[in-house]
């Protein structure tokens, strides 16, 4: 429940994973994201797979697989939020509101567009032809991806890092155009992670479904993991004769599965002479001993399709309960406004609702106690304080609870702020703690399940308010009810 460092991540689903997506980015993403201080977001980019894959079958196999995969890899749905692109109406929204700031110049320079178009040129054809609308405007969607949730840090490959520097042009020049001094996304910044080797295929280039060099991860299980490993092209020295570790991609494939001290001694054994089947051998017992608990884990995950559906329905929910208020207040502020006729109240008060960006409001109680709550931008009661004596205590946290943040000291975490999860006799609900100190209450609400995602919408609402440089306009204060 902290406002812990964002990283994102998608996953195209076109293939069937292999050892070189496991080593350079399901293992390290992983990693990433079981750290303290970062909550995750992983989903599978099956919008963007549709750019580079006409085969319905294909996409529906890719999907389960991959998902399958990740979950078998040890992504706990729980911690991050795990789910599919084309479960969250939210991104092909935003996606458009994006299209329309983005300069179509630079689109014009994205690689993936610009090299379909010199290969274009160089075969002779016309410098558009097989170029859809979808692989030019590919930037555009990565964008809302990654701007929906404000994330940070963004994992990829080397060949993404332009579109995550498209993502920061797009992003600041929403924010400039229709900010209003607010600041509505972050800017993300690309990881490229550097210790993470580029896993060499059978033939040596770099492990690629284009190259048809890989080795498939657990499609096959273990028999088809031993063919695979035995195909690995070697040089041709026999049994005795000293062999080159550094050169080979045999060796490369071992020290992405072994410790420093193990891939040693296998270097040195190559150097004495160890053959190229006894070193096959030995690359698929180290390959296969981390896979093999994995690889049951997928297969029991593969049987049962309707178990990880459920999952990524989950994660979807997750997901929007956070990209929708964000959603709501972005088309606010692009002038997407629900009508208001100033005399009618019932219309009024419903256009109210929307279009307020999420408030506190400070009122006094018939039993002549002071409170506070907080409404979210739809209108959703997400606080209620406990009653002060004082109109200025309530005002106060009010102060407090909007303005410090950010880089301030006042975060969430132990000592400062928290939102805990309590049983109430209503139902499930969740206290706002100050140092421990019980500030306000929200629900109950009936299903665990939709507190948790108040919970998150809380949150979110907050640091919302903590980005904005100004927002004394947010806290308005009414009087007794
Ligand atoms: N384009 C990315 C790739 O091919 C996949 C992707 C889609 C992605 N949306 C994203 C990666 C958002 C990071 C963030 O690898």
């Amino acid at each position: 429940m902290s406002p812990k460092i964002r990283i994102l991540t998608g996953i195209t689903t076109t293939g069937t994973p292999h050892l070189g997506n496991y080593v350079g980015a399901i293992r390290p993403a992983l990693a990433a994201a079981s750290k303290p201080d970062t909550q995750a977001f992983f989903f599978l980019a099956d919008y963007h797979a549709l750019i580079k894959c006409e085969d319905p079958e294909r996409i529906a196999r890719s999907r389960l697989e991959i998902a399958a995969t990740w979950l078998a890899a040890g992504l706990d749905p729980q911690r991050c939020t795990f789910y599919r692109q084309s479960d969250i109406p939210e991104i092909p929204e935003l996606t458009w509101l994006l299209t329309c700031v983005t300069a179509k110049g630079m689109m014009n320079r994205a690689h993936a567009y610009k090299a379909a178009v010199d290969q274009n040129l160089t075969t002779g054809e016309d410098a558009d032809a097989g170029i859809s609308m979808g692989l030019y405007s590919y930037p555009v969607l990565m964008a809302a991806d990654i701007l929906l949730f404000n994330a940070n840090r963004v994992p990829v490959g080397r060949d993404q890092v332009q579109h995550i520097e498209m993502a920061r042009d797009i992003a600041a020049r929403f924010n400039h155009l229709f900010g209003n001094n607010r600041v509505y996304f972050d800017l993300p910044e690309a990881v490229v992670d550097e210790h993470v080797a580029t896993l060499p295929g059978l033939d040596g280039r770099k492990m690629s479904k284009s190259y048809n060099n890989t080795i498939s991860l657990f499609a096959g299980g273990e028999k088809k993991l031993r063919e695979s490993i035995a195909r690995i092209v070697t040089d041709s020295r026999v049994p005795g004769e000293a062999k080159d570790a550094e050169g080979s991609n045999l060796f490369a494939i071992y020290q992405a599965f072994a410790t420093t001290a193990e891939t040693e001694a296998f270097r040195v054994a190559l150097h004495d002479g160890l053959g190229w089947g006894e070193a096959k051998q030995q690359l698929f017992e180290h390959v296969n001993s981390e896979l093999a608990p994995l690889r049951k884990r997928y297969e029991a995950l593969m049987a049962r399709p309707d178990e990880i559906e459920q999952i990524l329905h989950q994660g979807a929910a997750k997901a929007r309960a956070l990209a929708s208020p964000l959603l709501a207040q972005l088309r606010a502020a692009v002038g997407l406004r629900t009508l208001q006729s100033p005399g009618s109240s019932k219309l009024g008060k419903q256009a109210k609702k929307v279009n307020k960006p999420a408030r506190f409001v400070t009122f006094r109680e018939k039993d002549r106690h002071f409170h506070f709550r907080f409404l979210a931008a739809d209108g959703e009661e997400l606080l209620l304080s406990v009653p002060f004596e004082k109109p200025q205590e309530a005002g106060d946290w009010v102060r407090v609870l909007s303005k410090a943040g950010g880089t301030s000291a006042f975060v969430w975490g132990k000592n400062s702020l928290q939102v805990v999860p309590t049983e109430h006799v209503g139902g499930h609900a969740y206290e706002l703690l100050y140092s421990g100190e019980c500030v306000a209450m929200g629900g109950p609400w009936s299903e665990a399940e939709e507190r948790d995602i108040a919970a998150r919408k809380l949150v979110h609402e907050i640091e919302m308010l903590w980005r904005k440089p100004d927002l004394d306009e947010s806290v308005a204060v009414a009087g007794s009810t």
